[in-house]
């Protein structure tokens, strides 16, 4: 149906044979410029009749000569118009052609390829000559073998106009190119224009930046580490605390269908919520006794302590509110705010109940252990009124149907 008909370098059209064109030259020559040539004679002899008659020879004369040059003219300044419009479609040409890094690719409906850039080569390692008329198939490992996946494309490409997807490209010396395709639908006869994108580099820069991120992550969580680890030195009775908390608080918030990147931010926020006990003085942080109020204020004065610490660092969470709000309670009966309900961050939530239950359950400088079961039946007793509903209900639930335990 198609052959090679012009090359210019390496870019290649493909369209009907070279003799068939000229024929239909001719055709049209003979067609449109003979009459049009026949119609002008006729009507400048009629012009110049009409003057001869109706005025003096010389007006007559200067008359025509003057729409003789004035059609010149126009024809010349049409003609430097024409010629200037396509030098600049040439120059686009050769831009698309030559300096554009994509391959792009014309198929017809049957999915043989009827034109391609010089950037096949590059991609592909094909020279223009290899792919002209090869199917699509010639350049792609998965692509459109699928029968389900080349449907979808043209249900896309019915709807939207284009379509962008990701392939796997075959090279000339048998290994694999990353491919970002982008594929127009043409209306005039059902073929496609398809630009192919080696997009290794960029998978590469992905990788590199996932890396970068995890090794930044490890960095985080060492510091975080050692921030509570250094607060924990302190007060020996409490140590490995704020890591149990954080371990229970995690698991509330998973119960609860927390996203990945906010149990991240609650794990940190675990680990770090006492760190304002490095403020208060490490003899009553480990009094065996009952604590006077002169005492347990400032034990209270952790919270904004804590705030104070950690507000100036940059975490992607709510690292400080966290820390400032674990001692709230629902009903407003916590402190240091006396925040309400909905006042208060629902991380902060979470960790004040996880807070609760590693506290009771472990042993304290004043008290031995109370055990699981009490500190649950303080949780049942209070939720909805001191702890949040929902929250409470998914602690209960770990514990008693999940088989949760302190680590
Ligand atoms: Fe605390």
């Amino acid at each position: 149906m198609y052959n090679l008909i012009k090359k210019e370098g390496n870019m290649a059209l493909i369209g009907m044979k070279r003799r068939d064109h000229y024929e239909v030259i001719v055709v049209c020559i003979i067609c449109i410029l003979f009459p049009l040539f026949s119609i002008s004679i006729n009507f400048v002899e009629r012009l110049h009749n009409y003057f001869r008659v109706h005025s003096t020879p010389i007006v007559a004369e200067y008359l025509i000569n003057f729409v003789f040059l004035y059609l010149v003219g126009l024809l010349y300044l049409t003609y430097r118009r024409w010629k200037k419009a396509e030098k600049k479609r040439q120059e686009l040409e050769h831009v698309i052609a030559n300096i554009n890094p994509d391959a792009i690719i014309v198929v017809d409906p049957d999915r043989n390829i009827t034109m391609c850039n010089p950037s096949i080569q590059r991609i592909f390692g094909h020279s223009v000559d290899a792919i002209l008329n090869k199917k699509t198939d010639f350049l792609y490992l998965d692509r459109r073998r699928n029968p389900q996946k080349s449907r979808e494309i043209y249900e896309v490409l019915e709807k939207e106009g284009f379509h962008i997807g990701l392939a796997t490209g075959k090279k000339a010396n048998g290994g694999t190119v990353p491919l970002e395709i982008i594929t127009w639908g043409l209306s005039d006869n059902g073929g496609a224009v398809l630009l192919l994108r080696d997009i290794g580099d960029r998978i590469g820069a992905e990788k590199a930046l996932r890396e970068s991120l995890k090794k930044l992550q490890k960095t985080l969580n060492g510091t975080v580490t050692a921030l509570a680890t250094t607060g924990e030195m302190r007060d020996p009775y409490t140590a490995g605390h704020q890591r149990r908390v954080a371990q229970l608080a995690c698991a509330i918030a998973a119960e609860m269908g927390f996203s990945e990147d906010r149990i991240e931010g609650i794990q940190v926020m675990g680990f770090l919520h006492d760190i304002g006990k490095i403020v208060v003085p490490s003899e009553i942080l480990s009094k065996p006794s009952k604590l006077t109020d002169y005492e347990f204020n400032m034990i209270k004065a952790h919270s904004q302590a804590g705030y104070d610490i950690l507000k100036g660092i940059e975490f992607p969470w709510p690292v400080a509110q966290g820390a400032y709000q674990h001692h709230e309670r629902l009903n407003g009966s916590g402190y240091p705010s006396k925040l309400k309900g909905d006042d208060i961050l629902e991380e902060a939530k979470i960790l004040s109940v996880a807070d609760v239950v590693e506290a009771m359950a472990s042993h304290r400088p004043y008290r031995p252990g109370l055990g699981i079961d009490k500190a649950l039946e303080e949780i049942t007793k209070n939720k909805g009124i001191l702890y949040d509903l929902d929250i409470a209900e998914a602690c209960l639930k770990l514990f008693r149907e999940r088989g949760f335990e302190f680590q």
